[in-house]
């Protein structure tokens, strides 16, 4: 691995995943060998007893990866809530060593590496019992020492938010590579979404990497050339 990604955000529905797919198929239309993760995944569809987590399946899809779901999304389960929580009512324990696991072998196959996490920087992932304290995707981020890429919203509330989200990360002495600014939604063109992106920028001590748009169509090339327009992928290359 050339270098590795972990693309968190503001909240659940940002567009990590959507963020995720542009960072592969721009990476891709580079010349790239790309991998990607969806460390844990809850709300999966439980097919025949098989749990399907989509975002995983998605991000397998836009890598053209061929390994097993098992090792792109190591920890799986089926209601829509956080780790913690899900694991408590499926009575599954969470076994985090299998994403340091999946991490290492794919580490040794590709030449950029994106990890999505689960909502945001705190959703809590399991008990630590003996500590009397509550393991995070923060600590997560921190224990795979990747550096980070936050995806925010354009709407009323993201300055605060994204504010927040580089905070809980200073605290821990994580890296943060930049941010993106994603319409996960159709522009609503209001004052707020106008003016967010230039008051983040300056307010902000990270590099913007790019607004990315609405699209209409989520296919691979539409998200690939979308990607090469609007974010900075050239920033994320190393050497
Ligand atoms: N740029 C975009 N254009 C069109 N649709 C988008 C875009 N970004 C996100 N979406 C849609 O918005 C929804 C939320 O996006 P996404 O699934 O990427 O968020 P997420 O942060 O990965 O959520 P989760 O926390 O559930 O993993 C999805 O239905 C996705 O298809
Ligand atoms: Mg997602």
């Amino acid at each position: 691995m050339k270098a590795g990604y972990f693309i968190t955000a503001t909240d659940t529905g940002v567009g990590k995943t959507i963020v995720t797919a542009a960072l592969l198929r721009g990476f891709i239309k580079k010349g790239f060998k790309v991998g990607a993760m969806k460390v844990i995944e809850t709300g999966c569809l439980d097919k025949d007893g098989i749990l399907l987590p989509s975002d995983g399946m998605f991000l397998r899809d836009m890598a053209e990866m061929s390994e097993s779901l098992d090792l792109i999304t190591p920890i799986q389960f089926e209601n829509p809530v956080s780790p913690l929580v899900a694991s408590r009512l499926e009575n599954v324990k969470i076994e985090i060593e299998k994403i340091f696991k999946a991490f290492e072998v794919l580490k040794k196959k590709y030449e950029y590496l994106f990890i999505e996490g689960i909502g945001g920087l705190m959703v809590p992932i399991y008990e630590e019992k003996k500590r009397k304290s509550f393991y995070f995707v923060r600590d997560l981020i921190k224990d795979l020492e990747l550096p980070v890429i936050i995806v925010t919203r354009p709407t009323l509330g993201t300055i605060n938010h994204t504010l927040l989200t580089i905070e809980a990360l200073r605290i821990k002495k994580i890296s943060i590579r930049g941010f993106i600014i994603n319409f996960s939604e159709p522009p609503k063109n209001d004052i707020a979404e106008k003016t967010n992106p230039n008051i983040l920028k300056e307010i902000l001590d990270i590099p913007l990497l790019g607004v990315f748009p609405y699209l209409s169509e989520l296919t691979k090339d539409k998200i690939g050339e979308t990607a090469l327009a609007h974010l900075k992928i050239e920033e994320l290359i190393e050497g």
